[in-house]
């Protein structure tokens, strides 16, 4: 389900229309849609209300404050994994007690900032690293660091081999089978306090099983860990996928309901592969979703530069590039491209390529697309996740403005960035 649709023929984000955003604010131009974010918070929660989960949003899916604090307001705690990102929920007005720190590379300053604000737990991705996290705590904090260990369980998923995370060929988590006589050894540590165990298997999983599987695993492990050490939670992780292709009519469909329009997971099927097995832990669960909350809430709004044909091929060149968009030259990930006014008749096979000077900026190969001239915008669906949070300023291009949309009124989450901003702290002598 998301809140862009056609009115008139012309693409709207919620009551406001997309062409009109580009008139005001220029393009490329992320618009995400307030409305959508909830909606999705909401039935996440709702499908999973038996267990009553605290829905801990991936900061590093779009890390923009306004989102934080809409996501802040609706009750979420935060998956964070810099000390940045830690610094920006503090900003947007999150709760840490309410904030989990994950990542395999947590530095001295990072664990201080931790414990300074809070955290509800770091999540321990190595032995040496849970030895470094008490050795800082007794240090500096003198109390104890709240911990839960990640646990890698050796499941393959994820929609591309660079987004699986659980698998031993992967960086991620200390290995299942090593997990209880760590957590033996941290339970004796006074520095320490034992808070939970977490997993996360990877990203844009479309299917149940995998969640079934991971979980499955690790339910006996669990409860042994929860009877040793009296933990808390269970945090399961994020991974939900979302719709990319046909994201337009699957949004009226309700995508999350039905599977009729693509190879999502609908959110009962999520639920039912996961609820009934972590019902009977008893314990608290935690939910770590990126993508599921804002992947269809935003789209990259582009402009037609130039068109061009060569022997073999018709170029249509936009004014983003990889630089704004990493996902389709990355993992040459889909993304649908509409016209933002009124589709024209018939399509026109075409690569939408960006200025970037990389052959690998490229949004799309030989898709059929409505013809376009000069002057016309173009809308990059299912941009609002790892979107603006992966953009850079390669080749020099500021990055987009942002704009959050909700019902009739939009109002600029970001401005667009300057070439002098790009400069900062830069020496010329
Ligand atoms: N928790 C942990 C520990 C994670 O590493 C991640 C994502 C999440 C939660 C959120 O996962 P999600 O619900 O968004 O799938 N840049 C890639 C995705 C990388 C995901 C990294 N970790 C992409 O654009 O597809």
């Amino acid at each position: 389900m998301h809140r862009f649709q056609r009115k008139g023929g012309k693409l709207y984000a919620e009551g406001v229309s997309l062409n009109g955003l580009a008139d005001r604010f220029g393009t490329p131009l992320y618009v995400y849609s307030a409305g959508t974010i909830s909606d999705h918070y909401r039935g996440l929660r709702q499908a999973l209300r038996a267990v009553d989960p605290l829905i801990c949003y991936s900061v590093k899916a779009n890390s923009n404050l306004a989102i934080l604090s809409l996501l802040a307001r609706l009750g979420s705690g935060f998956d964070v994994v810099s000390g940045g990102e830690l610094e920006r929920v503090q900003q947007a007005g999150g709760q840490s007690a309410k904030c989990v720190f994950a990542g395999v590379g947590k530095t001295d300053e990072e664990i201080e900032l931790g414990l300074r604000y809070g955290v509800k737990a770091f999540h321990v991705e190595s032995e040496e690293e849970m030895d470094r996290i008490a050795m800082v705590a007794g240090r500096k904090a003198r109390r104890r660091a709240p911990i839960a260990l990640r646990v890698n369980p050796d499941i393959a998923a994820g929609g591309h081999a660079k987004i699986t995370t659980g698998t031993y060929a992967n960086k991620f988590g200390i290995p299942f089978e090593e997990v209880v006589s760590i957590y033996r050894r941290a339970g004796k540590d006074r520095r320490l306090c034992l808070r939970g165990v977490q997993m996360h298997i990877g990203s844009q999983i479309t299917q149940g099983a995998p969640f079934r599987a991971a979980v499955r695993k690790m339910i006996p492990l669990v409860k042994q860990l929860k009877k040793e050490h009296g933990l808390e939670y269970f945090d399961i992780g994020g991974g939900v996928g979302i719709v990319y292709e046909d994201a337009l009519a699957s949004g009226r469909q309700g995508w999350w309901k039905t599977r009729q329009a693509q190879k999502a997971i609908p959110l009962s099927e999520y639920a039912d592969s996961v609820v009934p097995l972590l019902k009977d832990l008893k314990m608290k669960i935690l939910l770590e979703p990126g993508r599921f909350l804002v992947g269809n809430a935003g789209v990259l709004v582009t402009e037609v530069l130039y068109r061009k044909r060569t022997g073999r091929k018709n170029f249509v060149i936009v004014d983003a590039g990889m630089n704004d968009l990493l996902r389709p030259a990355l993992y040459e990930a889909y993304h649908q491209i509409e016209p933002v006014g009124s589709p024209r008749k018939g399509t026109v096979s075409t690569d939408v390529v960006g200025p970037v000077c990389e052959s690998g900026d490229v949004f799309c190969h030989d898709r059929g697309i409505s013809p376009v001239d000069r002057g016309d915008r173009l809308a990059i669906l299912s941009a609002g996740a790892y979107g603006f949070s992966m953009s850079s300023n390669y080749n020099t291009r500021p990055r987009p403005a942002e704009i959050l949309v909700q019902g009739n009124r939009a109002r600029v989450i970001r401005t667009r960035e300057k070439v002098a901003d790009l400069w900062r702290g830069e020496k010329k002598s």
